[in-house]
């Protein structure tokens, strides 16, 4: 990764100029083509005239609509105006989707009121053991779960694929009346009723109609137009969140143990977003709009998109309304790790969650002909057993060059049923699901699969749930075990599932798939900001599908084990509930900058945290400010505190047009008033100092203040860890706090000694003894292209 980084931060400045330069897209063929456009609108511009702004809004509508040359068309064009809306937002954002040409697209951009129209944009899901290993634990009184707790007044809205109401982890046993606050609902349809809700799911919700104007209306009959979940998903995030401790909770035997979720007395809202074929922008914001409405405090969001802006990326702007409205937004970084410069949902505004491994493994084995033993991981477990004693033929469909081949992958219709019967077959991961290459193998009669990671998954384990003994091994295995069976004229092998193994060391690790800095949007604000457990995750599951999600996975249970950042941002999320509850005066940015600065960035062989992808120490690029530490959060000391009109004077230093602003500030009276000198100067609990281009410029201050939210009396000093080619100096050198919530400013100032090729990484740490503020440090030389 290192020496891509380079090169990427060359990039860096052509992709910022690439996409704040494009504007509606060109790329569609036929300009009489309809689709969703997401249009935000001024408010405060409504004429006189209209009574209100849905009557104005098809007005304007109507008024773009292109006139067809037949009469028949023509009157149905008119008539449909109020039709081809298919939402308003007016609580996060303010404005509609409606169903549009790109040539009315174009024309409504000019019109008195609007201020953007972008076209709509489909966003993908980020696809017992982890309150233990957060250091959660529910005995120990002093812990964030103890009784005097009021988790129960807080609300998180899950933006998901539904919920399954029938799991375990939904009982609301125990759980106080529905918060009086709370205005949400519970929407009914096939498979839901409103006795599916409780004290647990206190709100449920659907919204497809932006889904149905692109692909076609909802066959009921092969899903749920319901908050049901039929996929799982969402039934997985929102467990993680706030799910009832459930004993004996476990996959297949797997992973046993009790469930629960970070907090287990906060409740869930189910907002479903997601269908069969995605999850469109146009419902995300209906459901923000809606679910900030409702009045949920935290919002939980495993999803992302490639919208690389801040004004043209809808969720963006729906986060920045909901953190107005005070509510924490958790989003999952996405999983295009390990390539530099992956990470979606970048905004300031948005808690950025990467993903780590646990302490906790399903190891499996592979035993060859030649004695030699390698260890993989595997959930497989089933009636068909492999005789540990016996061998059984080994084949690998590849060669030896580096490049997989279909019949290597195991790709649906490559395995010759002669060459692969009765034999364990090797084969390499990528492109088709994991598991479904071993239905593949299954199919062609193998009796075993051993799944090997080619160079893009390196040596990271992911355990899945084969419908075959099957087992996953790392790339340096792998290549071992190729060359035995291929250098061999009768290679054997035999697989044994070793069940859950705890205390793995080291740990917490990067995961592989957890996607990466820079932030090429602001390379000044460090993300993702921290990362949490995303590997290998147990929590509930829906009733309608396998746990391998697969059609032909006819299994059914009540949990099941995913791995991904939409694992890690329900961590998140629900630690956040228990930050709101035990401190509900606190501002997102305080519950951001509490999880921030007490994160760890060290394992548990006290080295620091390192990547899956290479061995190597990971860098703030890939953790952040490090792994979450809840305990440790409750009582942060200090925090980096921020309100909306902060992080709108951040946006007035990204080169953001008036109207690109406006979708931000909407009617209230957000402008410009103390712009920041430097994106950098943002209070942000994370200090990335970026040196130009340009070598005169050798020195660089940022400004911080931090609140008091610990004794009221205490003086904290900082320290710096060494960085190459930079000297760092504090002032002032002591912050003497004498009350609670008092603010006091520091500036840190960066002089240049000798540039660097690469970035240079550290930390600040004020402390007064009992309290560590850390602050992750980057220090960036910018080359000249
Ligand atoms: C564009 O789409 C419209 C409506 O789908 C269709 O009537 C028209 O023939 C298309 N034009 C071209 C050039 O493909
Ligand atoms: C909820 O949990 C309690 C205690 O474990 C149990 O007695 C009860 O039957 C459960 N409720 C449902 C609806 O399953
Ligand atoms: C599979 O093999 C393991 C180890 O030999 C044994 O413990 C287990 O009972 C076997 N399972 C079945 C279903 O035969
Ligand atoms: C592939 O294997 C053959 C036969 O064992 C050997 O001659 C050849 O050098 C190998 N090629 C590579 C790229 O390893
Ligand atoms: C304008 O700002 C002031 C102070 O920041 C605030 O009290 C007021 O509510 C705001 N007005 C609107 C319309 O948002």
């Amino acid at each position: 990764m290192k020496g891509n980084l380079v090169k990427w931060l060359l990039l860096l400045c052509l992709t910022c100029y690439l996409t704040t330069t494009t504007t509606i897209s060109v790329s569609t063929p036929n300009s009489s083509m309809k689709k969703t456009y997401i249009v935000h609108m001024d408010k405060a511009e409504l004429p006189e005239t209209f009574t209100d702004h849905h009557q104005w809004y098809s007005t304007m509508v109507n008024s773009v609509a292109d006139k067809l040359k037949t009469k028949d068309e023509a009157t149905e064009e008119e008539e449909d105006g109020e039709e081809r809306i298919i939402y308003t937002y007016q609580t996060a954002l303010h404005g509609f989707a409606a169903t549009l040409s790109e040539a009315e697209a174009r024309k409504l951009e000019g019109k008195n009121g609007v201020v953007a129209v972008h076209p709509e944009t489909v966003y993908q899901l980020h696809t017992t053991r982890s309150p233990e290993f957060l250091g959660l634990h529910p005995e120990d009184s002093t812990s964030v779960w103890s009784e005097s707790l009021s988790d129960h007044d807080v609300v998180v809205g899950v933006l998901d694929t539904g919920i399954w109401p029938e799991s375990q982890s939904f009982n609301d046993t125990g759980l106080t009346p529905v918060p009086s606050h709370w205005k949400g609902i519970c929407e009914t349809g096939r498979g839901f009723t409103k006795l599916n809700c409780n004290r647990k799911i206190v709100g449920a919700r659907v919204f497809y109609r932006g889904y149905e104007a692109a692909t076609g209306k909802i066959n009921e009959q092969d899903e749920y137009k319901s908050p049901r979940d039929q996929d799982g998903h969402g039934t997985h995030t929102a467990a993680t969140v706030a799910g009832f401790p459930v004993k004996g909770a476990n996959l297949l035997g797997y992973a046993s143990g009790t469930a629960r979720g970070m907090a287990p007395g906060a409740r869930v809202a189910a907002y479903k977003v997601c269908w069969a074929g995605g999850c469109f922008s146009s419902d995300i914001l209906s459901a923000v709009d809606q679910a900030v409405a409702d009045g949920v405090n935290v919002l939980s969001i495993s999803l992302g998109g490639g919208i690389s802006s801040y004004y043209r990326d809808s969720l963006s702007i729906a986060a920045f309304g909901a953190m107005e409205s005070g509510v924490f937004v958790s989003c999952s970084a996405g999983n295009g790790g390990p390539d530099p410069v992956s990470l979606t949902n970048v905004s300031p505004w948005i808690t950025t969650v990467g993903a780590s491994t646990m302490d906790r493994d399903f190891p499996a084995t592979v035993k060859l002909g030649n004695r030699q033993i390698l260890s993989g991981v595997s959930l497989y477990r089933g009636r068909m057993n492999l005789s540990v004693r016996k061998q059984y033929p080994l084949v690998y469909m590849g060669s030896n060059s580096s490049s997989p081949d279909p019949s290597s992958l195991c790709l649906e219709g490559t395995l010759n049923p002669k060459a692969v019967a009765g034999k364990i077959v090797i084969c390499d991961r990528g492109i088709s699901p994991r598991v479904q290459k071993g239905q593949v193998v299954k199919d062609a009669g193998g009796v075993g699969m051993i799944l090997a990671n080619t160079a893009s998954s390196g040596e990271e384990l992911v355990a899945d749930c084969h419908l075959l003994p099957a087992l996953s091994v790392g790339e340096i295995a792998g290549k071992a075990i190729k060359s035995y069976a291929l250098r061999n004229s009768k290679p054997t092998a035999t697989l044994a599932f070793l069940g859950t193994k705890l205390g793995v060391r080291p740990s917490p690790i990067v995961a592989s798939f957890s996607s990466r800095g820079p932030n090429f949007l602001t390379l000044e604000i460090l993300k993702p900001d921290v990362i949490a457990p995303g590997v290998n995750i147990l929590a509930a599951w829906t009733g309608k599908a396998g746990p391998s999600g697969l059609p032909t996975d006819h299994r059914r249970v009540n949990f099941n084990i995913l791995s991904g950042t939409s694992m890690s941002c329900p961590h998140v999320s629900g630690v956040a509930a228990l930050l709101k509850a035990r401190h509900p005066e606190w501002s997102p940015a305080a519950i951001k900058s509490a999880l921030m600065t007490t994160a760890y960035v060290h394992d548990n062989t006290q080295n620091p945290l390192k990547d899956n992808s290479d061995a190597a120490p990971s860098t703030p690029f890939d953790h952040g400010a490090g792994h979450i530490n809840p305990s440790r959060a409750l009582d942060p000391g200090l925090v980096y505190d921020l309100g909306p009109q902060d992080y709108f004077e951040f946006l007035c230093t990204q080169m953001l047009t008036p109207p690109q602003l406006k979708a931000f500030s909407k009617s209230s009276n957000h402008s410009c008033r103390h712009a920041l000198a430097n994106p950098g100067d943002l209070n942000y609990p994370a200090l990335s100092v970026v040196f130009p281009e340009h070598p005169s410029l050798s020195v660089l201050t940022l400004h911080r203040t931090v609140t008091n939210v610990g004794p009221p009396t205490s003086k904290y000093v900082p320290r710096v860890s060494p960085l190459k080619g930079v000297t760092v100096t504090v002032q002032p050198r002591t912050l003497q706090f004498t009350s609670k919530i008092q603010k006091l400013s520091y500036k840190i100032t960066f002089t240049t000694k000798s540039r660097q090729p690469l970035p240079e990484f550290g930390g600040l740490v004020w402390s007064d003894g009992v309290h560590k503020v850390r602050s992750p440090i980057v220090v960036t030389w910018l080359v000249p292209i």
